[in-house]
């Protein structure tokens, strides 16, 4: 049996790390052969791969990025995208796709499934938002790296007697804000889910000036808005999904708070694409790992329509219909034990 395999939307720490565990178990166990997509679904789209052999998904498991490279390509956006992948596979003989990515990457594989290609899906975002797991690979490498930079960052704040502000990724849900704000001891924590008052912001930061701290430190998701207003983008246009470019929201909370706190200084950075970089964290190598043999396994038992997932402390699988979507967004239990900690 022939399968195809791609890798869609923004890139993940652990993409290789599932990769080399159904190329392993597909040709050793099952004796099938495998195809690497290139870029996402523009690769089948445009009939573009290559055969994946054990040397070629050997020694990437801690290498981030992804072998196959990524795209944000909407097959439904290009003419005739879905029957061009149709034809693509039949012509190729393959037979079934795995297909590693976030909710649009899943998404259009529900509707791809639909049209008649067997496939199967791998939950992959560094967002953690996506319904029907607990966890997606990735997340807790970007929440390291977030995390490392928050220790780093409470230094300089308190030699400089700063708000130091970090604007981490997380377009619709503040899991990575979150997650890190409490590892990293942040002061403030805001996120998409809780729209924020600059005014309370700056009464944690005089909180800590009363009792003696003359530092802070603000975690801000970049999907976070203030209330009343809007999300911040740094450029106009979308992709292929719809999806607007955020990024901001630390510099206008740096003016804003400024400006009614004259006698504070503060500074921001963005972090950016490096929570997206580098190797991923053992705990991501490790779900990577399970989730591409699982999906191997969905494969060979002819499970189709299918996104593995992490449930408690089991892999399991879940109807790709009942998990694109739906945004999973932070548990606000968890939120209000970071509360506990601001100001
Ligand atoms: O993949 C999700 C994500 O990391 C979001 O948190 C972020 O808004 C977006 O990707 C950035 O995408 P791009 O790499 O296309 O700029």
């Amino acid at each position: 049996m022939k399968i195809g395999i791609l890798s869609g939307g923004g890139d993940a720490p652990g993409i290789n790390a599932v990769i080399r565990a159904v190329v392993r178990k597909a040709i050793r166990t099952y004796k099938y052969e495998v195809f690497g997509f290139r870029n996402g679904w523009r690769g089948l789209v445009d009939g573009d791969f290559f055969p994946l052999d054990l040397k070629a998904a050997s020694g990437m498991l801690p290498r981030g990025g992804s072998i196959l490279g990524t795209s944000r390509t909407n097959p439904f956006k290009h003419k005739d995208g879905p029957q061009r992948i149709l034809k693509n596979v039949k012509e190729n003989g393959i037979e079934a796709v795995v297909v590693i990515g976030g909710d649009d990457t899943l998404g259009v594989a529900h509707k791809i499934n639909e049209l008649g290609l067997p496939l199967v899906g791998v939950p992959k975002t560094i967002d953690n938002d996506l319904a029907g797991t607990d966890y997606t690979f990735g997340f807790q490498t970007a929440v390291s790296i977030a995390c490392e930079a928050l220790d780093k960052l409470q230094t300089t704040a308190e030699a400089h007697s700063r708000v130091v502000i970090l604007e981490v990724m997380g377009r619709y849900t503040g899991w990575i804000a979150l997650w890190a704000g409490i590892a990293g001891g942040a002061d403030a924590i805001l996120i998409p889910e809780r729209p924020f008052d600059v005014d309370e912001v700056c009464s944690y930061i005089r909180q800590r000036q009363a009792r003696g701290v003359n530092f802070s430190l603000i975690v801000v998701a970049e999907g976070a808005k203030p209330r009343g207003g809007d999300r911040i983008v740094y450029s106009s246009g979308v992709d292929e999904f719809g999806h607007a470019k955020l990024g901001g929201v630390g510099f206008y909370l740096v003016k804003e708070i400024e400006k009614r706190c004259k006698d504070i200084e503060a500074r921001v950075v963005v972090l950016g694409h490096i929570q997206r970089g580098g190797a991923p964290v053992a705990f991501d190598r490790v779900l990577a790992t399970r989730y591409g043999i699982a999906a191997i396994d969905l494969v060979h038992e002819g499970k189709f329509g299918r996104m593995v997932a992490l449930q408690g402390n089991k892999i399991v699988s879940v109807p790709l219909k009942d998990v694109v979507g739906k945004r999973k967004t932070v548990d606000l239990e968890l939120y209000d034990i970071a509360r506990v900690f601001f100001g």
